[in-house]
């Protein structure tokens, strides 16, 4: 691949993935496999290892994806909560043991295998038995404060009876759901109406999220611990840690397992294979950890995850049907999905008819023909997935999958950005599906919150004609409604009652119901912390979007196109007529306040007063690009505690500037 199209690449998998991670870790979806986000991820890491020097700062790679919601505090981690690497191959299960073992040499090495559950991460804090704090992972350097919630949390102590409990010590573990308490949920949830939840880890992360989280539903949240820190304790093993973690009342899966040679460890991914389907805890892989904690100490850890660990995940299972034929459905900002048509056929339990194929690139990839025989993956997620066609030969007379060219709703030739994979329908103020989910976005909980219109209402207003853009609900009167059947009064009241209470939600609402590709809710609220108001989201340059915290080019693009459109220019006329809010309360930095543009900093050590995350994004947000290596163009090398000597030895080779701790906050400070 030629440097240019690496770039290109490498900054495509960027935000895709750290959209994804958006999607999963602030609103608990998501609308991908765990496998296929896995190698999503592996594709980057392995064009980032060829041309490191276009690694963005961003990069997901080299963070972890999830940021602290803002409805619990934030607190930072004693030590950092990292990840794991992680592999679907038995081979480099094999390597990982082997380059163990050569890094250790003339030691001998035993490992403790464990179960990898499929849960959300959880840091306990014990002080003289107490249960003081429970943090989830957050980013690994700082999650939210879910101690509340942590009370109705099945197996977390409130206090250790054991009589030899030191005076303070964290155990970290995982939160989940059991199989059967999830299908409960989901039942219910069917019974009301509300749509059903994807998989047990979505509905453990998004019951945490619920702020004063009651008895009922966060009874049905189990947890495992798996790690054990003491201060000052004489601590040699990993099994000792887990063994007093027993002893002292905590919950421990029974499921783990010592082993000192390769195939030991084998043996244990194989039974777990087949036996995880009995678990009421699902887990997605195995963990394998070398057992001695000197010699975790020796391997050390990448940024992200430690080098004395690896998790082997279980490839999802496969199935193999017949494609029927391929429909195209028009999304809400105007992207093209195509939808496969399958023979029936069951997977994991649910008949499976329909499966999305992603995007007409895709389909060229796959070089699908109608009739082909086709895998079907499913894993957690509700809609499966095609993976690939069986490579049989294939009848002459088979069709290749028709690729459209116009939208299939309204006719309008399709576009695809050159770098985009996805065909997207411009025709957005003509489109009906496109006007109708636009729509039903604007009024949406997340959105504008009008919860006396539903979809169905959204419909109706939509074909009789009295609503075609969200500016049009804001004159509706109560009249308009008199000619329709199946609107009483009462609920024609609610309805506009519930319109006009819309106009005092706040602005970063606002932003969001515009419904602006790529902008989902958490960016939205930055995007409104950042500007302020509507009038500088709508003249921020690509640039000055860029610099704020999650954008990236592709969002500052699409920001920038949704105002360059006439008719969304006079959508938000319109809702600005109506006294919708345009502005936050008290507007932050303006993306104009730039005085670090154009400044090329890396970070390297550990300092007193910043958290390198936060730096990282304190020198965005004032303008600055935070890159990973030194090189001659760089402009400042930030050293603090324990800097890089190599960084430091480059950075003075070429007489780049090397800002301490107190240069760096009176720079921040200007
Ligand atoms: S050890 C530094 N053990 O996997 C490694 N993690 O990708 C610390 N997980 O955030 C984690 N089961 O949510 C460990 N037996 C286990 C685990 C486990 C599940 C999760 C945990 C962690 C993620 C790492």
């Amino acid at each position: 691949m030629d440097p240019r199209a690496a770039q290109q690449e490498i900054q495509r998998l960027t935000e895709l993935i750290n959209q994804h991670n958006q999607l999963y870790y602030q609103e608990a979806r998501s609308n991908i496999s765990d496998y296929a986000f896995d190698h999503l991820l592996a594709e980057l890491q392995a064009l980032e290892n060829r041309f490191p020097q276009y690694r963005l700062p961003d990069s997901p790679t080299q963070i972890l994806g999830e940021t602290p919601t803002q409805d619990f505090a934030t607190v930072y981690h004693e030590t950092p909560m990292l990840s794991l690497s992680n592999t679907y191959s038995a081979d480099e299960v094999a390597q990982f043991v082997q380059r163990v073992q050569k890094q250790l040499p003339n030691e001998s090495v035993t490992f403790f295998c464990e179960l990898k559950f499929d849960g959300v991460a959880v840091s306990l804090v014990y002080e003289a038995g107490q249960l003081m704090r429970v943090v989830t992972r957050g980013d690994g350097l700082k999650g939210d404060d879910i101690t509340q919630n942590a009370l109705y949390i099945q197996h977390i102590p409130q206090v250790l009876q054991h009589p030899a409990i030191p005076p303070k010590l964290e155990a970290r573990g995982e939160v989940f759901m059991t199989r059967s308490a999830f299908e409960k949920l989901n039942q219910d949830r069917i019974a009301q109406g509300v749509e059903p939840l994807a998989n047990p880890r979505n509905a453990t992360a998004g019951t945490l999220k619920t702020r004063k989280l009651q008895r009922g539903p966060a009874r049905t949240l189990d947890c495992y611990l798996y790690s054990l820190r003491v201060p000052d304790w004489d601590l040699h093993t990993h099994a000792q840690g887990i063994a007093l973690l027993e002893q002292w009342g905590f919950n421990v899966s029974p499921t783990y397992q010592p082993c000192t040679t390769l195939a030991e460890i084998l043996d244990y991914i194989d039974h777990w294979q087949q036996a995880r389907k009995e678990l009421e805890v699902g887990i997605d892989g195995i963990v394998i950890k070398v057992n001695q904690l000197a010699q975790q100490d020796q391997l050390r850890c990448t940024a992200k995850s430690p080098r004395w660990a690896i998790a082997y995940k279980y490839a999802p299972t496969h199935v193999t049907t017949v494609l029927q034929d391929v429909a195209y459905r028009v999304g809400r900002t105007g992207v093209i999905t195509p939808v496969a048509h399958l023979a029936p056929i069951l997977l994991e339990g649910t008949v499976v008819k329909k499966a999305s194929l992603h995007n007409a690139a895709e389909i060229a990839r796959l070089q699908l023909h109608l009739g082909d025989t086709v895998f079907i993956e499913k894993r957690g997620d509700i809609i499966p997935k095609i993976t690939g066609v069986q490579p049989t030969a294939r009848r002459p007379d088979r069709k290749p999958v028709p690729i459209p060219t116009h939208c299939p709703a309204c006719s309008t030739p399709l576009v695809r950005p050159r770098t985009q994979r996805v065909q997207h329908c411009p025709n957005r103020p003509g489109c009906t599906p496109q006007k109708k989910a636009m729509l039903t976005h604007f009024v949406h909980k997340k959105a504008m919150d009008i919860q006396a219109i539903g979809e169905q209402t959204v419909d109706r207003l939509f074909e009789e004609k009295l609503v075609q853009t969200p500016a049009d609900l804001y004159i509706l009167r109560e009249e308009d409604f008199y000619p329709l059947a199946g609107f009483r009064k009462l609920a024609i009241q609610h309805i506009l009652q519930g319109i006009a209470a819309s106009k005092q939600q706040p602005f970063a609402r606002v932003l969001f119901a515009l419904g602006i590709r790529h902008i989902g809710s958490v960016v939205a609220g930055k995007l409104a912390d950042h500007c302020g108001s509507m009038d500088q989201v709508a003249q921020a340059s690509v640039e000055d979007l860029m610099a704020i915290p999650m954008i990236g080019l592709h969002m500052a693009q699409s920001i920038q196109m949704y105002f360059q459109t006439l008719d969304n220019r006079q959508l938000v006329d319109a809702l600005k007529q109506a006294g919708l809010r345009m502005h936050t309360a008290t507007p932050q930095l303006p993306p104009t306040h730039q005085p670090l543009a154009g400044k090329t900093f890396v970070i390297s050590g550990t300092f007193k007063n910043f958290d390198r995350e936060a730096l990282r994004q304190q020198l965005v947000a004032q303008g600055g690009q935070v890159v990973s290596s030194v090189s001659a163009k760089l402009n400042y090398l930030i050293a603090g505690r324990k800097a890089g000597p190599a960084k430091l030895d480059q950075a003075a080779k070429w007489g780049i500037t090397i800002l301490d701790e107190l240069t760096l906050t009176n720079l921040l400070a200007c």
